[in-house]
């Protein structure tokens, strides 16, 4: 099923609404998610609504939340969720940390007792609107074993870089600190396929093939996602006084409770240093050279971070955004589910 970006957002926007979200953080909600399946992102597009809506129905996102914003120093700051809607805390703490980045040439906020976010790359393009560069990291829950371990630690803790250049494209990183999503496993669960052993381990922290078999996914290259996932954790939980590690919430558990979830936005102000115009030349000619290095063998075209995406964007908004038929039949029925993800324990479906 294909459908134009608007009618996404008013579908995702309704059916948010309908399970008890207001309907300006329900329109903030569908933005996030229609960015995600606008550039190819599904694993974070609309596809996450049922799960959504049916914790918002079971009071696990706070629908009436008293955000706010707790300046704490020149630079700084603490954006307070109180449980609300993760995608627009987020949202919201950008917005002032763009404000002091324009002023003070950087802004470091964190958001504090969030909900998921989902493709956190959609916060770091609000700081390249503002000319600015965006770095976002958060907590997720647990399903990745440390370098070395047989149990799981931390999150698949995501990391998103943005820069603006002077062409209107965008550097724009966005990846998770694990070789695979989950989401990867259970298609493969899904279509009984095997998987290679470099995604994730069983139960003895044994590299498997069998998606069955998979108790967590694996860092990126070794002790260095590790190391990465941790970092993320440091910045996005300890720093801002959170349940960290193996203690942050899961996805799935208590679906009527709210989540402690953080984030970490950095944002930095090239006119403080280099000087703007100078900058977003500059990355703008290193897209332009990465694009023309020579490609290896079984490749036509070395991409900047976020080149891949730009392509679906391109193509969608020719064609429509490719939605699954059964999520379309899902957004425009009338179904909140109340017990398909509560509980669910990831590592056994
Ligand atoms: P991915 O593996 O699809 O892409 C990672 C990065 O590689 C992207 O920046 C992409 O533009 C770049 N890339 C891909 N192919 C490329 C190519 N051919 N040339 C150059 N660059 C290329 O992303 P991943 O790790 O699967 O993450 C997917 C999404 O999941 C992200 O949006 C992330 O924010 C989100 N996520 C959110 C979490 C949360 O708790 N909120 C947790 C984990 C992930």
């Amino acid at each position: 099923m294909r459908v134009t970006k608007d009618k996404l957002k008013e579908l995702i926007k309704t059916k948010l609404q309908k399970a008890g979200l207001k309907e300006e953080h329900a329109a903030i909600y569908a933005d996030v998610l229609a960015f995600a399946d606008e550039r190819g992102i599904h694993s974070h597009g609309a596809m996450r609504v049922e799960y959504y809506a049916e914790r918002i129905a079971k009071g696990g996102i706070n629908t009436n939340p008293d955000f706010k914003f707790e300046k704490t120093g020149p630079c700084t700051g603490v954006f307070h969720s109180d449980g609300g809607a993760g995608t627009v805390a987020a949202k919201l703490a950008m917005n002032e940390a763009i404000k002091i980045a324009k002023e003070n040439g950087v802004a470091i906020v964190g958001v504090k007792d969030m909900s998921h976010s989902g493709a956190i790359s959609y916060f770091t393009q609000q700081a390249i609107a503002a000319d600015l560069i965006g770095f976002t990291v958060c907590q997720s829950d647990p399903m990745v074993v440390p370098f070395g371990g047989a149990e799981p630690y931390y999150g698949t803790n995501p990391i998103a870089f943005a820069a603006p250049s002077s062409d209107g494209r965008n550097i724009s990183l966005d990846m998770a600190t694990t070789v695979q999503a989950w989401g990867k496993i259970l298609h493969a669960r899904s279509k009984n396929e095997a998987i290679p052993d470099t995604w994730a381990v069983d139960q003895n922290g044994e590299p498997t093939t069998d998606p069955m078999k998979v108790n967590a996914l694996l860092p990126i290259s070794g002790p260095k996602g590790y190391g990465l996932g941790m970092m993320v954790d440091v910045l996005s939980g300890i720093l801002l006084g959170l349940p960290f590690g193996n203690k942050v919430s899961s996805m799935y558990e208590n679906l009527s409770e709210y989540r402690k979830l953080g984030q970490l936005h950095i944002v930095i102000n090239p006119a403080f240093f280099t000087g703007l115009t100078e900058f977003k030349q500059n990355i703008s000619n290193t897209m332009e050279d990465l694009n023309g290095i020579k490609p290896a063998s079984g490749f036509s075209k070395v991409l900047y971070p976020g080149q891949n995406n730009d392509v679906v964007i391109a193509e969608y908004k020719e064609n429509g955004i490719e939605i699954v038929d059964d999520i379309y039949e899902y957004l425009i029925s009338d179904t909140i589910h109340n017990n398909q993800y509560d509980n669910k324990n990831p590592f056994a479906e």
